[in-house]
């Protein structure tokens, strides 16, 4: 665990809170590695019969660490490891994954909500995934199952043209369940984690596999993006859009 995500477990119940509020929740290297730790111990766990993924007031997260990505256009890498295994990790979640979203949820803070079961959201939440923005392509399995669940036009335009939406056009979406004031976003996320870890197990985990489709393919999708996206973050204008946000305020 590093101080940027703690993970508690409260009964069947296990939080993974990002907390690295001065910036914004950016997920980083060893944030990545602890989401993916906590995912795959809980997946195996009988204890754990739910988890629930939350942020801060001013965020859920703002995305991955541009500062990474500047490194790895620098170095002429690609997507880091550590965000490889978790966006397996996540496409596999074998507990349901519940989200409780305040604040910004920028780019991985919006596509990782396409893998959770339960989302409930702060009315004043924003949401964007300026992927094509920063010269880069859709992660996560987003170009999948972001049309499956819209279909494709409004897909494009939230991951082409970057289209940035509040919780009420979220939920419209279908990316979003419940929409209710900040202050009680966490309390109705912990309510629908309790009902559904007191639902019977093994016919929770059975219907969740049916409903979320071929983890195969869904897994085979984020390994497709992300050849594309390696080869984008090397790009002119990928390193040119990380430079111009790091260095904004210059
Ligand atoms: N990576 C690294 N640092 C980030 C970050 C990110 N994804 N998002 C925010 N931060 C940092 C900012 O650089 C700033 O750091 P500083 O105080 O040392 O300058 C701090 O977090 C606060 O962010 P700031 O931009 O001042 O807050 P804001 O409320 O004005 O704007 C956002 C919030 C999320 C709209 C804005 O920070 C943003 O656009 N972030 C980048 C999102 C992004 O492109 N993510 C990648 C998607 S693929």
């Amino acid at each position: 665990m590093t101080g940027h995500v703690t993970v508690t477990d409260h009964g069947p119940i296990r939080i993974l809170r990002l907390n690295r509020p001065d910036k914004k929740n950016a997920l980083t290297d060893a944030m990545y590695e602890t989401l993916s730790e906590a995912l795959e111990n809980a997946a195996v766990s009988k204890a754990i019969r739910c988890m629930v993924i939350a942020g801060g007031p001013a965020a859920f997260t703002a995305g991955a660490d541009v500062q990474d990505f500047l490194h790895a256009a620098q170095h002429m890498e690609g997507l880091r490891p550590q965000a490889m295994r978790f966006l397996h990790r996540i496409a596999h979640a074998g507990k349901p994954l519940v989200a409780a979203v305040q604040g910004v949820a920028v780019g991985i803070g919006t596509t990782l909500l396409l893998h959770c079961d339960y989302v409930v959201a702060a009315v004043d939440a924003r949401f964007s995934t300026p992927f094509v923005n920063l010269g880069l392509v859709p992660e996560a399995g987003s170009s999948l199952l972001m049309p499956r669940l819209m279909g494709p036009r409004r897909a494009f335009e939230l991951l082409v043209m970057g289209h940035p939406f509040d919780a009420d056009e979220a939920k419209a979406l279908g990316l979003v369940n419940a929409v209710v004031p900040a202050d009680e976003v966490e309390p109705e996320a912990m309510k629908a984690a309790r009902r559904i870890a007191a639902l019977p197990a093994d016919a929770v985990a059975a219907s969740r596999r049916l409903i979320r489709g071929s983890t195969a393919e869904i897994v085979r999708r984020i390994d497709e993006e992300s050849e594309i996206f390696k080869q984008r973050l090397k790009s002119v204008e990928a390193k040119a859009a990380f430079e111009a946000f790091l260095g904004r305020k210059g």
